[in-house]
């Protein structure tokens, strides 16, 4: 009875969690958790198409090592019982510096895709981006998201993402629809002339939507929940061409659809600088240039009249031997000044590395793959539980630097510089 006794004092059980997704985020520390569970519960070619990047993914690796070849030099005994990590972001304010990435696909992670991601942005007042590529019409995410209050004051931040197609019309119509939902902002993605070799995709023959085949079935039979799912929710489509009256022959995924092959003939690789002050012309809001990659295209950004630079390498998706990002956050912000915003997109796994970010001279990070991992985890509330993540990460962070407000951070605070 006694050895009971002492049992008892010493062990403790959590409450058994019914929710599956709340019971495996029990467990969770960090992205890398988040990626292993997502790793577990998605079929290997989807995981490889989210997980994966070009060649011999260097650029992929260098992303997230940049952020740690910088240290910080944390100051003491400065009040720190307030912390303030809100700035602006495109000239509105943000409750972080912290925006989501455009992804293609998304519904491949979780059945809801894009709607779940832009719920919990809603919830912590972030701004997301729709890709081109998506899989939730321009409409339904602006009407998902404003069923949710926008981290109480209402205010709308969905960005739309933009490859420009050959055919412009439906570039157009895109564009047009964006504006009748009152989209934010428009992402110009420039580092997809041709699409980068993926080679995990490659030896797969990945195509999108993954084919349950022969090829998949033991994949599919490994993986029953993810298998199920896919099989009992409305098939998985580029949702912003199948909705368009423009979009003539262009692979909209009603079957499956070879990435490179649809990349490489319907996007126009003529597209150059002149193409921005078309969109510029057809287009009122912001417009945010993405894969920027080297400081003389950060000042052509400046030049013609951009909003925002997101210096980018499409997460080590494209081009292997691409800089890191946050290697150029620096270099750029000296050269452009206060002119544009400048986004730092690739390789945040932390609220630290979001500090990194700005004491270098970002305005914001935006992040991708974190979101993804997060949605095949636990769906919805693996990306609630992300964005808290951040948050928390970017506020114990600046509380053991010694920084109590995020706009105050300059270079001064980090190591390695
Ligand atoms: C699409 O943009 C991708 O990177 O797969």
């Amino acid at each position: 009875m006694a050895v009971l006794g002492s049992l008892r004092s010493v062990l403790r059980f959590r409450r058994f969690e019914r929710n599956g997704d709340r019971r495996r985020l029990q467990s969770v520390a960090n992205v890398d958790d988040l990626r292993e569970l997502a790793k577990r519960r998605l079929p290997a070619g989807v995981f490889d198409y989210i997980d994966g990047g070009a060649e011999d993914e260097r650029t992929l690796a260098d992303n997230s090592d940049a952020f740690g070849r910088y240290g910080f030099r944390p100051r003491v005994l400065r009040d720190v019982s307030r912390i303030d990590t809100s700035a602006t972001v495109l000239g509105r304010p943000t409750p972080l510096p912290l925006v989501l990435a455009p992804t293609g696909f998304t519904r491949i992670a979780d059945p809801q895709g894009e709607l779940a991601v832009a719920r919990a942005c809603a919830r912590a007042g972030l701004p997301y981006t729709l890709s081109t590529m998506g899989t939730r019409s321009i409409e339904e995410m602006a009407a998902a998201s404003d069923s949710v209050d926008w981290a109480g004051d209402g205010t709308r931040r969905l960005w739309f993402q933009v490859y420009v197609w050959k055919d412009r019309s439906l570039v157009r119509e895109m564009i047009e629809r964006a504006a009748a939902a009152d989209y934010e902002a428009l992402v110009i993605t420039v580092d997809t002339a041709y699409l980068g070799r993926r080679e995990r995709d490659v030896r797969r023959g990945m195509e999108l939507p993954p084919k349950l085949g022969p090829g998949t079935i033991v994949d599919g039979i490994r993986h029953p929940s993810w298998t199920r799912r896919f099989l009992a929710n409305e098939p998985i489509v580029f949702a912003n061409i199948t909705t368009s009256t423009a979009a003539q022959a262009i692979p909209d995924g009603r079957s499956a659809v070879n990435l490179a092959e649809t990349i490489n003939t319907q996007f126009d690789p003529s597209l150059n600088w002149s193409e921005i002050e078309w969109l510029r012309s057809i287009w009122d809001g912001k417009i945010i240039v993405k894969g920027i990659q080297t400081v003389e295209d950060a000042e052509l950004c400046v030049a013609h009249g951009v909003d925002a630079a997101c210096l980018s390498n499409h997460g080590g998706r494209q081009l292997d031997g691409a800089p890191a990002p946050v290697d150029l956050v620096a270099p750029c912000r000296d050269a452009v000044g206060d002119a544009i915003d400048i986004i730092c997109d690739g390789g945040t796994r932390r609220g630290s590395d979001i500090i990194k970010a700005r004491a270098l001279g970002a305005d914001a990070v935006m992040v991708g793959r974190p979101y993804l991992y997060a949605l095949g985890a636990a769906g919805e509330i693996g990306v609630d539980w992300l964005l808290d993540f951040f948050a928390t990460g970017t506020r114990r962070t600046m509380a053991l630097c010694g920084q109590s407000s995020i706009t105050d951070l300059d270079e001064n605070l980090l190591s390695g510089v």
